[in-house]
């Protein structure tokens, strides 16, 4: 079957956060929040149908079938073998990465990230009352490269308790080579800090560098938050499954849950994950050649018309991450003047650390049309900063 990613579905009016939380701005292109404009693959829809069909909404539980689809997954695309008591299930990544710094840390202790990095990082320590150590990653102009000395200097401090690893890294695209996570492996070790990573977007990965999981360097002394959510575009089904080989710390990880009254998963999310994880490989490989192409479509489009702009260009995900420092606004400045002059909508690069500042990020998961609308108003704000 080939899935038709052209389609332009209309989203506006649907309570989608991406496309409705600006209701002034009638003729938005929204560009932000990391979800796709597309429907998600037919076993998914039929299975939410079936489910739909049935009528009966009550409280889920997790089948073997679940566990299994789970497992497969890691099989059959990463080549990685785990136990279903490895996994614990969580209503997103989020929850459980609070859930996490909750179980694992004490007030006053301190998590390491690697800036420019995903905002709810940020919000996500803050709000539970931890202090952010930043390891700034290293802009060497087309990539991003880890700071490993800066790492350690970080790491030996016995106040860090936990680093939160991004990969895939969201927002500058890099996969991390299984020597670098080697390094940052050895490195937690060495200073007693619990490796948390956060592979979310480990399906969408292009070309070059393959996904290495984090737990097949070492499953012990980690956790790895997963989701087929940004893989399959079904984020708003809010699930997601924490793994570990720890016995200890999968149940302190679920015992925090509990205490925040989490227990029972979202009924369409289970199906929905079974479908996806069991029948969505073959849209899944339709997607990443489309993803990809809008990707070189995207570079090519700024290379020839605005090369005052400078792209990262991502090696995962469908986030464009643009360094617009050359135009000598800020990059707060220019998201407002995007969003006032244009109604395109972008991720302000600050969000993701000071280490962003100058940076936007831009969602491609979009059908070419909305994308080449979206550049078009880019190139028609740019054209006149002087
Ligand atoms: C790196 C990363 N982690 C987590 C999330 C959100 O996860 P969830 O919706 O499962 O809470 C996102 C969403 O953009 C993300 O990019």
């Amino acid at each position: 079957m080939k899935y038709d990613f052209d389609e332009v579905i209309n989203r506006k009016n649907t309570n989608s956060f991406k496309w409705d939380s600006a209701k002034d701005k009638k003729d938005i292109v929204p560009m932000w929040v990391a979800d796709m404009d597309f429907k998600a693959a037919d076993p998914i829809l039929r299975a939410l149908e079936s489910k739909l069909q049935h009528g009966v909404f009550g409280y889920a539980h997790l089948p073997d079938a679940y566990y299994e689809a789970e497992i497969n997954w890691w099989r059959k695309r990463h080549d990685f073998q785990i136990a279903k008591e490895w996994i614990a299930f969580s209503p997103g990544v989020i929850p459980a990465l609070a859930a996490i710094i909750q179980a694992f840390t004490s007030q006053g202790d301190k998590v390491l990230i690697q800036a420019p990095v995903y905002n709810s990082f940020y919000t996500t320590i803050a709000n539970n009352r931890r202090e952010i150590v930043e390891n700034e990653l290293i802009n060497t102009g087309d990539s991003y490269e880890i700071d490993f000395e800066d790492f350690e200097t970080k790491a030996s401090d016995n106040a860090v308790k936990l680093f939160i690893l991004c990969n895939p890294h969201n927002p500058v695209g890099r996969v991390w080579r299984k020597d670098e996570l080697e390094r940052l492996s050895a490195i937690c070790q060495k200073h007693g800090v619990l490796v948390v990573a956060d592979e979310i977007h480990r399906d969408l990965v292009f070309e070059g560098q393959p996904y290495v999981p984090f737990a097949s360097i070492d499953a012990i002394n980690s956790i790895t938050c997963t989701s087929p959510s940004k893989t399959f575009n079904i984020a708003g089904l809010k699930m997601a499954n924490i793994i570990t080989a720890n016995k200890e710390y999968k149940d302190k990880f679920k015992k925090d849950l509990l205490m925040r009254g989490v227990h029972e998963p979202n009924t369409f999310g289970v199906e929905a994950l079974i479908a996806a994880y069991n029948k969505g490989e073959e849209w899944l490989d339709q997607l990443l050649v489309y993803l990809k192409a809008n990707r070189d479509y995207f570079l090519s489009y700024i290379q020839e018309k605005l090369p005052r702009l400078k792209v990262i260009t991502p090696h995962s995900t469908y986030l464009m991450w643009v360094d617009c420092r050359n135009l000598g606004i800020g990059s707060e400045e220019l998201s407002h003047r995007l969003f006032e002059e244009a109604g395109l909508r972008i991720n302000e690069g600050s969000t993701y650390g000071k280490a962003g500042d100058g940076f936007i990020r831009i969602n491609i998961g979009c059908s070419r049309a909305i994308l080449t609308e979206g550049l078009n108003r880019l190139e028609n704000v740019v054209k006149t900063i002087d």
